[in-house]
């Protein structure tokens, strides 16, 4: 099939290069003119672990192509799929207008049928009026239909989420478009979902709701594991292995962040609001999530009292590992904070070398920590597991780890002479 994904980013480049893979004829198209010029040189401009090597063997056999001519492309495809960003304005709802860029350029270009297939993440209601909105730029209701088609990969295994889904999700409102939706993905054995255009928005909003919720329970249970002196490991490992509840995102530490569930969760919020729904859990979910990086501070604090002029540094900046991504980065945040209270902070990250006024970014591990005086880990690298603790001890002036993500063994760093905190975790 001939597709044209719009939109060069996590989503639109992974989705592009998988649809290629899997024989499809895929033009991917994106306005940033650098980002083009990138990926027309083999140059992928975000960390995905393998999707080099797929983008290089599909364009290599002509099955990937890549264009800033957006316009020209939209009118020649037959499927669109749209993949462009949506994300929150200052209110919190979502910001809709690249979605609306590309829905111009389809109603002023459509001249012959087309499937509209958007997998960017849109509120409820969203895909109803693309569909109204082409109608009242008078295109026949014939010639397109539309297809809500959310998605779930996560960054990090991008490839092999799309590859082995647990589900595929198209929200349709007619039959038309199926036999073709039914070919352009590989599913294994996942199951079809089929819903109305709005029932697949949401979906998509309801997963991310619901794993936040997870979290945000998670660390809730962990602090009052703290109070009573308690292994929150224990609870997760009870609480994880009763199969209505799962083991997943029940980790405690710094928080939620990332390009989606912060902000699919204020969109929801805002959707809910539009038609009078109060959301007593989803505030809730939201407000443990914004408390935690000041519990991690207090806690540095019970053994830094003063933070100023202290020397921190600060190892994973990412919003989670196996990704570049520093979208809502609760280590940002963090490392914010600790900027305010006068603090001389440093950060490594095995991907990123931040670019940060008042930030000493370093490109070696152990470099980092030269003279500091406390460690705070904000994101579980693998790399951090497993370091050389003496090193680490022989080179820091102080000796006060903050396992953020409770992700290190607090008794081999106790060993060396280390004071560990961790969450939930005696
Ligand atoms: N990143 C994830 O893990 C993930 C997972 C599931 C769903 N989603 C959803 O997928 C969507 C895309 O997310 P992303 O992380 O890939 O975003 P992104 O910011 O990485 O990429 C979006 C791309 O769209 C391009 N773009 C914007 N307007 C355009 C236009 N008019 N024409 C062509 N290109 C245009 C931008 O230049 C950018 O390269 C969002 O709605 C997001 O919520 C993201």
């Amino acid at each position: 099939m001939r597709i044209c994904v719009v939109g060069a980013g996590y989503v639109g480049l992974t989705t592009a290069t998988t649809l290629a893979d899997l024989g499809h004829d895929v033009r991917c198209v994106d306005i940033d003119q650098g980002k083009i010029d990138n990926l027309c040189q083999g140059k992928i401009p975000i960390y995905e672990p393998g999707l080099q090597e797929l983008m290089n063997k599909n364009t290599q056999r002509n099955k990937l192509h890549f264009s800033s001519h957006v316009e020209e492309s939209i009118r020649d495809y037959p499927i669109i799929l749209i993949a462009v960003g949506t994300p929150s304005k200052e209110d919190g709802s979502s910001n809709l207008s690249f979605v609306s860029q590309v829905v111009e350029i389809i109603g002023s270009t459509l001249n012959e049928y087309k499937i509209i297939i958007t997998k960017s993440t849109v509120p409820p209601g969203t895909n109803e009026w693309i569909h109204q909105t082409l109608i009242e730029m008078g295109i026949e209701e014939e010639l397109f239909d539309i297809v809500s088609n959310p998605e779930f990969l996560r960054e990090g295994t991008a490839l092999w989420d799309i590859y082995h889904p647990n589900k595929v999700v198209f929200g349709t409102k007619s039959d038309r478009p199926i036999k073709v939706l039914k070919k352009l993905y590989k599913r294994g054995k996942a199951p079809y979902i089929f819903s109305s255009l709005t029932g697949a928005e949401l979906i998509k909003y309801a997963s991310n709701a619901f794993l936040a919720t997870k979290i945000s329970f998670a660390n809730e249970m962990a602090h009052i594991c703290d109070a009573y002196e308690v292994n929150y490991s224990d609870i997760a490992k009870g609480l994880g292995a009763d199969p209505r509840i799962g083991r997943h995102f029940l980790n405690a530490g710094l928080g939620f962040g990332g390009s989606c569930l912060p902000k699919d969760l204020s969109a929801l919020k805002d959707s809910a609001l539009r038609k009078e729904v109060e959301t007593k859990l989803l505030d809730a979910v939201m407000e443990i999530n914004a408390n935690q990086i000041e519990i991690y501070l207090k806690k540095l604090m019970t053994e830094l009292p003063d933070l100023t002029d202290k020397q921190i540094t600060v190892w994973g900046v990412t919003f989670k590992p196996g990704t570049d991504d520093l979208r809502s980065s609760p280590a940002l945040r963090l490392i914010k904070q600790l900027v305010q209270r006068g603090s001389q902070v440093h950060t490594y990250d095995p991907m990123v070398q931040l670019e940060l006024a008042e930030v000493s970014s370093f490109s070696d591990q152990y470099e980092s920590i030269r003279d500091s005086d406390a460690l705070i880990i904000a994101t579980e690298w693998e790399q951090f597991h497993e370091c050389n603790w003496t090193e680490v001890k022989s080179r820091m002036r102080g000796s006060i780890i903050l396992d953020a993500r409770n992700c290190i063994d607090g008794k081999i760093v106790k060993s060396e002479g280390f004071i560990y905190l961790g969450v939930g975790r005696q």
